[in-house]
């Protein structure tokens, strides 16, 4: 069966994680996967987790199973923090949430969900998360890229954005980010989704909002407007959320597929086939992260407690980019980096060649995901000389 089996390459994010921690080099930086990190380069629980998580631990009483939408409490507390506790989206009934092993997990879930519902393609603004089509194509999809990101200007090439998807129409499907772009931490301002909304309104395509950062760029409120208002003023609407950032809950495999419809009828009905597919794949998500997120968001104490860890986290990145780009000006790379200060999120891009970062990571020991994006987390005071000089070393050769 496997003689012909042949070896395949590392994963582009996690290959990358496996190397740099095989790197001796005490200069080494990781600019790699999407995982926060303290200056000393630690990604500790939340107090807010730890807490839930022993509350959690004394109340169980048993490991039979859950529920098929996830632990009890879960769904109904990530509707109300994506769509806001008092809102028409919760109250209607008209969105669901069935909780998905990890934001992977529910992209998975919604890839199959829309071949199932023969889905003429999805398209997704270049570039993308790295996994976004190889994990939608294996749920049978076709998927197109649209222009984005204009790498030149360092900002989003709006135009061009709109030209395309002014040409999507009913049983097409638009893949777009929630806040925190990944990998160009270049969001879309409330103007443009209003715009984009404005147009899927009248095309009739499927927004598919991928939200893996909520919290990470104004707060969570702000964050939710892309969420809140199309869904508000669209008929049909799929969310794949994730837990693993904004709760650090990475290897607990925690995040839901949202589902907001016409009425409380269809929503049920789509539903039925989200828990049909899961039931044909893994039968139901792991316990154990759900259970967390639905004792945090359950008690107002936790929950406060997770909302400052949640913006102390959103604010020490922010720091480290206006460290990168004071340090970057100052060592004489003029403004060259200044738009990072403006993004959004764990990641933006560097000016960078495949070949530019290759030699960081050969010869200066710096950890780049694809052609340069970096994870801001692991910029530091301690680091950011390093960093500098060798991009300052690498740009200008
Ligand atoms: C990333 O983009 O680095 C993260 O979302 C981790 C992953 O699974 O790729």
């Amino acid at each position: 069966m496997f003689a012909k089996t042949d070896l395949l390459p590392p994963d582009a994010i996690l290959g990358l994680t496996k190397l740099a921690a095989a790197d001796q080099r005490e200069e080494k930086i990781d600019l790699g996967v999407g995982v926060y990190r303290t200056v000393d380069g630690a990604t500790p629980i939340m107090r807010a987790v730890d807490l839930a998580e022993k509350a959690m631990i004394q109340k169980e009483t048993t490991k039979a199973y859950t529920p098929a939408d996830g632990a009890p409490g879960f769904c109904e507390a990530i509707l109300k923090l994506v769509f806001g506790s008092d809102s028409e989206q919760v109250a209607s009934g008209r969105t669901i949430a069935v909780q998905s092993p990890g934001g992977c997990g529910a992209l998975r879930l919604a890839g199959e969900l829309l071949a199932r519902n023969d889905a003429a393609g999805i398209s997704a603004g270049a570039p993308t998360w790295a996994n976004h089509k190889p994990l939608l194509t294996a749920a049978g999809l076709n998927v197109h890229m649209t222009p984005y990101y204009d790498a030149k200007s360092s900002t989003i090439d709006f135009d061009a954005f709109i030209t395309s998807i002014k040409k999507l129409g009913p049983g097409d499907v638009l893949l777009l980010h929630g806040a925190c772009h990944n990998p160009t931490g270049a969001d879309l301002s409330h103007e443009q989704i209003d715009a984009v909304t404005d147009i899927a309104a009248e095309r009739g395509f499927l927004p598919l909002i991928d939200t893996a950062y909520h919290g990470f760029a104004a707060n969570l409120e702000t964050d939710a407007y892309i969420l809140r208002e199309m869904t508000r003023r669209l008929p049909e609407v799929l969310i794949t959320y994730s837990c693993s950032k904004n709760f650090g809950l990475y290897r607990e495999r925690t995040g839901a597929i949202i589902f907001a419809g016409r009425n409380s009828d269809q929503a049920a009905a789509v539903k039925s086939h989200i828990i049909n597919i899961a039931r044909a794949s893994y039968s139901m998500p792991p316990a154990h992260g759900g259970a967390i997120v639905s004792e945090i968001l359950h008690s107002r104490e936790m929950a406060q407690i997770w909302r400052d860890e949640l913006a102390a986290m959103n604010q020490a990145v922010r720091n480290n980019r206006k460290l990168l780009v004071d340090t970057a000006r100052e060592a004489g790379l003029g403004n060259q980096l200044s738009y990072i200060t403006e993004q959004n999120g764990m990641f933006s891009l560097l000016p960078l060649t495949l070949e530019d970062v290759t030699l960081l990571r050969e010869e200066f020991a710096i950890y780049i995901v694809g052609a340069g994006r970096i994870n801001l987390c692991g910029v530091n005071a301690g680091n950011v000389g390093h960093l500098v000089q060798s991009l300052s070393d690498v740009l200008n050769r």
